[in-house]
């Protein structure tokens, strides 16, 4: 919660999270208010038309046009404002500007990567640049997903075998929490990142470190992101078994056979999960899980869990 939010909703941080509030709070106040009509009316008629005598038996009631056209139009009109006016920021928030900045999400099961016009991929966090439009070009590589920013007042589905975009410009620098918000396995309320929003020229000079060639368990480190759902490096056990101290070991397995946790072993266990099933933990790796990952990231991956103490 930052200088803007409230208990009611979060920052509002993008250039159209505004009228999405605006239209919230109209449909809120509007709400609250026939509530509260109602509740008031009902009070008085409860007490007015109270029954005080047991051999009282009231007049037939006559209909009244008038009122009833009244609660007929007036409804009307304040469903059509409703719509019309949320036709309006649906169509604002569906239409990217066409000089957007144009990134790539893709969403896997437990984590999002984001791959830039330049070359650059990060995982964890989102780099963008401040008062420029951003328009997310997002798909996935497994089950559905959905693309969440509070702040920015955008959610969207993120589908395998479609494209779906989206798109923000944010007001200010800052970090903006990124969260899946449709339940795509066990994982689900971990998949999360950020939005770094940064000026321009700063913005700029990222991609550029970006775009230089890491060392290997540099890039490992970085592709690591993908993995730090299931798979811890400080020796705790998740739903996969903790990367510390692994290389180099003797793993027993699940059909109570060992191996040695060599390089071989570590890349089949990335690209081909099923194979070989550690002792103690269920065989629920993604298949799909390397799909994305080109052969100079694996060897990454690899060259980083062998630094792994
Ligand atoms: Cu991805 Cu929930």
């Amino acid at each position: 919660m930052g200088d803007n939010g409230s208990v009611w909703l979060p920052d509002a941080m993008s250039t159209l999270a505004g009228e999405v509030d605006a239209l919230f709070w109209f449909v809120f106040w509007a709400s609250t208010i026939i509530f509260a009509m109602v509740i008031v009316a009902k009070v008085y008629f409860m007490v007015k038309f109270r029954r005080t005598d047991e051999t009282y038996v009231p007049e037939p009631v006559e209909e009244s046009k008038v009122l009833e056209a009244v609660w007929i139009v007036l409804p009307t009109i304040l469903t059509l404002i409703v719509f019309t006016w949320g036709f309006e920021v649906f169509v604002k928030l569906n239409t990217a500007p066409p000089d957007s900045y144009e990134i790539s999400v893709r969403a896997q099961q437990w984590s999002w990567e984001f791959q830039y016009q330049e070359g650059a991929v990060s995982y964890t966090e989102m780099y963008v640049p401040v008062g420029r439009p951003v328009k997310l070009v997002m798909n996935s590589s497994d089950v559905l997903h959905s693309f969440f920013v509070p702040d920015f007042r955008i959610k969207h589905d993120v589908i395998p075998n479609r494209y779906t975009s989206v798109w923000f410009e944010a007001t200010q620098a800052g970090e903006y929490d990124i969260y899946c918000t449709e339940y795509c396995g066990t994982q689900h309320s971990g998949m999360m990142a950020k939005v770094v929003a940064v000026p321009q020229d700063e913005f700029n000079k990222w991609i550029a470190e970006q775009s230089q060639d890491l060392p290997p368990a540099e890039l490992g480190l970085q592709v690591y992101a993908q993995c730090q759902a299931c798979h811890s490096v400080d020796g705790s056990a998740g739903i996969g078994p903790t990367l510390a101290g692994l290389y180099g070991t003797t793993r027993p397995l699940a059909d109570g056979s060992t191996v040695v946790a060599d390089e071989d072993y570590l890349l089949e266990s990335i690209v081909n999960p099923m194979a070989k099933i550690a002792e103690g933990y269920q065989p629920v790796m993604p298949a799909m899980f390397s799909s994305t990952l080109s052969p100079k990231q694996l060897d990454g991956l690899v060259a980083y869990i062998k630094t792994l103490e």
